[in-house]
């Protein structure tokens, strides 16, 4: 099976909304955490973690978000959670995520779309050492 590094992002803590959003996680047949915490981004690891954006005109205030409180950092594993979590987030645009997703059910403007999840193998496996080099 799987892993994936998903961030529930600071604006997702702020409005309360971590036990909604593990729980769809967590209610998904045969996943498990593996991995969660409560963590204050610092500045390195969120250029890293968002290299491929470096330059865009969103970068500066997406890096400026994610470092105005804390997010929850999770490892989940199981069957096609790479695919599946991107499923339930729901595209980048919260307008454009179909109700039932999660940016489509709380989210309105594309920076605070609440929550972040590796979008490929490569990514997940790139994401998982930037957030926790020493896990197994
Ligand atoms: P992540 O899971 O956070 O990586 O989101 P994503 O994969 O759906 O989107 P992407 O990697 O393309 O962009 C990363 C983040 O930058 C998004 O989640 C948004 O918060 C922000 N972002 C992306 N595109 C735009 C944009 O056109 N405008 C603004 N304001 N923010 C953007
Ligand atoms: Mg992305």
């Amino acid at each position: 099976s799987q892993r994936t590094l998903v961030l529930l992002k600071p604006d997702a803590v702020r409005r309360g909304l971590i036990g909604e959003i593990i729980g769809r996680i967590e209610s998904k047949a045969g996943w498990t955490i593996r991995a969660l915490e409560l963590r204050d981004l610092d500045r390195v690891t969120l250029e890293q973690h968002y290299a491929e954006h470096e330059g865009r005109p969103f970068y500066d205030p997406l890096m400026e978000f994610m470092a105005s409180g804390p997010s929850v950092v999770l490892v989940v594993e199981g069957e096609r959670v790479i695919e599946g979590v991107r499923a339930l987030a729901g595209p980048t645009d919260p307008i454009a995520a179909a109700p039932g997703s999660i940016r489509g059910d709380f989210g309105t403007i594309v920076r605070e779309n609440l929550i972040h999840a590796s979008d490929s193998e490569e990514s997940a496996e790139r994401e998982l050492k930037i957030f926790f080099p020493d896990f197994t």
